[in-house]
């Protein structure tokens, strides 16, 4: 029996972990799910964006999912907090093109791994003078950076992908970002069959345009990876196709990229292939790797039929719609 956690959290958070749900019921599995509250609907109602109940449960489950929350003004992220809590230092964010779907690009594969403890999103922010200097600490340590980079070849051996490229700003960023960058090299020797290579942040960002496809694996640190993973989502139709895992030693925290979308909440016409991406990506990790292609196919296929579709891919049907169309097809 797996124990898993969900966390629908704010907007269409909710309403795609509605889908997934659904999807969790049909599949056959011995399944134990406990549902959890955070985000801004969560601090209305008790004051924290993240109650202590709520990482108990993740701490104590095989598995987390996490729909995605409104941020607070003055509270801390709770999938900041959850993703250190849980001592999930990678963040794996496939791209990949859908036949059926209106790409930039149909012909992409590619994985961005992210570091996702420290870098900017360390949260530590000093006032050196009240509205007038604040700090940002930018932490990166060799150790993280090792780990990441071992993740990202580890990936790129197991799933095959063609190259893998570290991604950093070391001409300015010299100490923090020179460290990063000698860390993959060091790890880069441990795999010696590998092609690498490594693209400075502004670069990288214009390749993702002009020749993503020559991309394999990125292995970059956690706001470079946040920027450039939103951007390669674009290339294959947005942030309704971009799922993503958290790993680390005990945990797995999972959750689509995209936020709350406080645009088209509401109005039950979010794309919930992103959420149910990701639960294949759980199932996965689970090692339940026959009921997870069986989802990624019936994804595919609904994809490709084009007949039951959310707004943002030229469709007519609601989130729930589309979930229960790929749930006809599992
Ligand atoms: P967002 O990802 O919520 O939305 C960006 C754009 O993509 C919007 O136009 C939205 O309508 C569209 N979009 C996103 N997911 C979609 C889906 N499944 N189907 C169709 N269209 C989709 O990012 P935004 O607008 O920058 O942030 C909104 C809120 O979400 C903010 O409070 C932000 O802090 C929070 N956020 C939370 C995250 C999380 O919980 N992990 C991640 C990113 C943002
Ligand atoms: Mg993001």
């Amino acid at each position: 029996m797996y124990k898993i956690t969900v966390i629908p959290g704010d907007g269409i958070g909710r309403e795609v972990m509605e889908g997934a749900k659904l999807i969790l019921d049909e599949l056959n599995l011995n399944l134990s799910i406990n549902e959890a509250n955070a985000g801004n609907g969560c601090f209305k109602k008790t004051g924290t964006t993240l109650p202590e109940e709520t990482l108990k449960k993740a701490k104590s489950s095989d598995a987390v999912l996490f729909g995605a929350t409104t941020s607070t003004p003055n509270e801390k992220s709770p999938i900041i907090t959850l993703r250190k809590e849980l001592k999930t230092y990678a963040n794996l964010r496939p791209i990949k093109s859908f036949k059926g779907v209106k790409c930039i690009y149909d012909d992409l594969d590619f994985l961005i791994v992210r570091e996702n403890t420290e870098g900017l999103y360390s949260q530590k922010e000093e006032i050196i003078k009240e509205n007038q200097e604040i700090h940002a600490l930018r932490i990166i340590t060799k150790k993280a950076s090792e780990k990441i980079a071992e993740i990202g070849f580890k990936q790129c051996e197991n799933k095959n992908y063609k190259n893998i490229t570290c991604v950093h700003k070391s001409n300015v960023l010299k100490k923090t970002d020179g460290i990063f960058k000698e860390s993959f090299y060091k790890i880069a020797k441990k795999y010696p069959n590998i092609k690498t290579n490594d693209y400075y942040v502004d670069a990288t960002a214009m390749y993702l345009i002009r020749k993503p496809q020559e991309f394999g694996v990125i292995v970059t640190s956690n706001l470079f990876g946040d920027i450039l993973s939103d951007e390669a989502a674009g290339l294959v139709g947005g942030l309704g196709f971009a799922p993503s895992a958290n790993i680390g030693d005990e945990h797995g925290l999972f959750e689509p990229v995209h936020g709350s979308a406080p645009d088209i909440s509401g109005k039950n016409i979010s794309n919930p292939t992103a959420m149910l991406l990701t639960v294949s990506i759980m199932l996965d990790y689970l090692k339940e790797y026959e009921i997870s292609k069986n989802l990624k196919i019936a994804i595919e296929k609904t994809l490709k039929e084009k007949k039951v579709l959310t707004p943002d891919l030229g469709g007519i049907n609601s989130t729930i719609e589309m979930t229960k169309a790929i749930k006809n097809k599992l």
